[in-house]
């Protein structure tokens, strides 16, 4: 893949000679005959250069890379990453279906579900990303799609994929099962591999990987790619041709950062287990991470994302004390690009967004993303962070 991703997306067609695709701006596309334009119109879903919303040259090199990276039929581009979540989910549910969603999915995508899909008569049902054995009673007629995200945002559980899979299709295979597959970049797991139909990124994250852009991708199989591609277009989704070229040019370096990223954040977070302020570390390559088993069977590494429990939750001053005065964590929502951040919640938060989660967090929740320093810098840093508690 190190090796793929370099070259791939570089057909000559989309980089007319240079080494990166070439940078098409443009929503006309000019037709010299009626021939033309009846063929671009023929095989406009089929990258011709037909109309700007349905893409560039910049956007098909991109395409093709993530065809590549993900191993699917198609992929569809949106301008951010819940774009790509909820124009995913919109184009396979219809008034009176009903979802089966990740209680533990990132917060957007649990309010996309509470609210607008609520608002069109499409149902939820919350399961426990941990707890496989009982999805499919959960599961009713009318089920036209299970979500899953893996790890899950802030609390890092990490599914068991391919046994959930497994009792979806057993019970009724026409279910479309999609993925937020942010945390690994694709790199790391590809859930088309596991029979999952579309593998979502925020590709604002690792895919773009230098904090300057946003951008979502979806990438299908081919049974899902016509219906999501086409409903994904009637509902205008498109991001600009500038992203997508900043998009690949993340992408081939992706390998090489992901690497560093997880070297960095493994050791980070063994050296957090050792603190005696942390109750619990949430890496998924770590044994203390819920569901550690399911990523030591499927994932091939981890990336710079994760969180830790403190013993104690601490107050407002012990909170100023910690987070005001990082040299090297900034405090960001966002997260994947080289640099390092730190954000935190309080147990009652992730009580608050985590309803349909049995499993308590008692203690202050702080979630990091390790970045590519010096990791002796970070550590050197936290370390700091924990003294100033005192
Ligand atoms: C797991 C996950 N999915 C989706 C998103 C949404 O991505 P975007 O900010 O590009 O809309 C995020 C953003 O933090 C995320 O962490």
């Amino acid at each position: 893949m190190q090796t793929q991703l370099i070259h791939s997306g570089r057909n000559r067609k989309w980089t007319m000679g240079s080494v990166n695709p070439v940078i098409q701006r443009a929503s006309s596309l000019v037709f010299n005959s009626i021939e033309e334009k009846n063929q671009a119109t023929q095989n406009r879903a089929n990258k011709a250069l037909f109309y700007g919303r349905r893409g560039t040259l910049t956007h098909f090199a991109l395409q093709d890379l993530m065809c590549d990276l993900e191993g699917g039929a198609g992929c569809y581009l949106y301008p951010c990453g819940a774009a790509a979540v909820t124009n995913s989910i919109l184009s396979f549910v219809a008034t009176g279906d009903h979802i089966l969603m990740s209680g533990a999915a990132y917060e957007p995508t649990q309010d996309f579900c509470n609210v607008i899909l609520q608002k069109i008569g499409v149902s939820t049902t919350y399961y426990d990303p941990l707890d496989c054995e009982n999805i499919i009673d959960l599961i009713q007629s009318n089920t036209k799609v299970v979500f899953l995200e893996s790890p899950s945002s802030l609390t890092m559980e990490v599914p068991d994929v391919p046994a959930i899979v497994k009792k979806v299709r057993s019970k009724n295979p026409n279910i479309v099962i999609m993925m937020d597959n942010t945390w690994s970049a694709g790199l790391f797991f590809n859930p088309l591999q596991y029979d999952v139909d579309i593998s979502i990124q925020a590709g604002t994250k690792y895919l773009v990987g230098h904090s300057d852009s946003m951008i979502g991708t979806a990438v299908s199989n081919k049974r899902c790619w016509n219906q999501l591609r086409e409903h994904s277009y009637l509902m205008g989704q498109m991001v600009d041709a500038d992203t997508a070229y900043n998009t690949a040019k993340g992408i081939r370096t992706l390998a090489l950062r992901l690497r560093q990223h997880e070297e960095n954040s493994i050791k980070i977070a063994q050296w957090l287990s050792q603190r005696s302020e942390v109750k619990a570390v949430y890496h998924p390559a770590l044994p203390s991470c819920p569901g550690h088993e399911n990523f030591k069977q499927t994932f091939t590494g981890a990336s710079g994302l994760f969180s830790f429990e403190l013993k104690q939750k601490l107050t407002t001053l012990q909170l100023e004390n910690f987070m005001n005065h990082f040299e090297l964590f900034s405090m960001a929502y966002s997260w994947g690009g080289f640099e390092s951040l730190i954000l935190y919640n309080q147990p009652e938060e992730i009580s608050k967004i985590r309803p349909n989660i049995k499993r308590k967090i008692t203690g202050t929740l702080v979630r990091i993303h390790v970045g590519l320093e010096n990791v002796d810098e970070l550590i050197a840093d936290l370390k700091a962070g924990f003294e100033r508690l005192l």
